[in-house]
């Protein structure tokens, strides 16, 4: 399977803030929030991923991330001219997704959960054999915000609408999806919505109607963020500062998470380490580095 990020849009919501600095490359707590999607898609076992952003903010991307060698993972970039849509990412990354199946993950939502790892990589492993795209639904106190998934007394779901005035449940779309490669071919299909953009609703609807669709549920156990306003910003970085104090553990440390999952050695991990030497990323790193040669 293939991920894609999608980094771009306008930011408008957060200006003068992002007026010169791509949204997602602000900082959550103590790394650039782009950071935390990539977790999530190398936890997943993701290794060959597209990021997509502005023309203007693609360079700033690869001065980051560059080829993503230093995390044992392959990172390609392409640019959106316009935000025109997020279903838009299918179409622009046709050529990087080949025959394989993809997974889209927006790059300013922030995800927190025990064993998401493990539900995510079983959702990589069947979407290409089921050939059934995947979303998940979070239980939001504002859902008019989101796409909103609707549930018949099964728990199956009957529709999905985006951002509407009257939503008809509490469940939001989160901003992670699993699609077989049928996905490159529907997006464009879509027609742009009243707000005249390639919605990923629209997508979805159609995976729903021809009963292609799993939804799953992300628990109260379980932390989506986004990072939409000036408000929720701070709320993301006021929670991954909690949690990394308390525990001492860091939330999207690239270099954790791509040791962790075999895709680098000690001595990778060693090397990266020692190029964020003086900084307490660095430290962090170090300390993985020695707690693991020992053990
Ligand atoms: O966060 C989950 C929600 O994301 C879903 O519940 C909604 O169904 C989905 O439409 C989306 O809603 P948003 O209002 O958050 O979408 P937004 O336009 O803010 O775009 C999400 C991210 O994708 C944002 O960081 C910018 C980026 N983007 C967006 C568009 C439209 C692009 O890179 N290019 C685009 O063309």
């Amino acid at each position: 399977m293939k991920g894609i990020i999608l980094a771009g849009g306008r930011g408008s919501r957060l200006f003068p803030v992002t007026s010169v600095v791509s949204k997602q490359l602000l900082p959550v707590y103590d790394k650039p929030m782009v950071y935390y999607p990539l977790s999530v898609l190398i936890l997943a076992g993701i290794k060959e991923i597209l990021l997509i952003s502005t023309p203007k903010d693609i360079t700033k991307y690869e001065e980051l991330l560059g080829n993503g060698n230093k995390w044992g993972i392959e990172i390609k970039y392409k640019a959106q001219k316009e935000p025109k849509g997020i279903a838009e990412a299918f179409i622009l990354g046709k050529n990087f997704i080949g025959k394989d199946s993809v997974c889209l993950i927006l790059g300013d939502n922030i995800f927190y959960g025990i064993d998401f790892s493990k539900q995510l990589e079983e959702v990589v492993n069947r979407t290409p054999y089921e050939n059934k795209a995947t979303i998940f639904g979070y239980k939001v106190k504002d859902p008019n915000r989101y796409g909103v998934i609707e549930f018949d007394s099964n728990g199956d779901a009957l529709s999905i609408e985006e951002k509407p005035k009257i939503p008809k449940s509490d469940k939001a779309v989160v901003g992670l999806y699993f699609y077989p490669n049928e996905v490159v071919e529907i997006a464009k299909t879509i027609k742009p919505s009243n707000r005249g953009e390639l919605e990923i609703t629209a997508i979805n609807q159609y995976f729903l109607k021809n009963k292609k669709l799993k939804v799953e549920t992300l628990g109260r156990e379980f932390t989506w963020l986004d990072t939409g306003t000036h408000e929720s910003l701070l709320k993301a970085s006021q929670f991954i500062e909690t949690i990394e104090k308390r525990q001492g553990l860091k939330v999207g440390c690239l270099e954790e998470v791509s040791f962790r999952k075999g895709y680098i050695t000690l001595n990778k991990l060693l090397e990266n380490a020692e190029k964020l030497n003086g900084t307490s990323y660095g430290e962090y790193l170090l300390e993985l580095y020695l707690n693991n040669k020992t053990s």
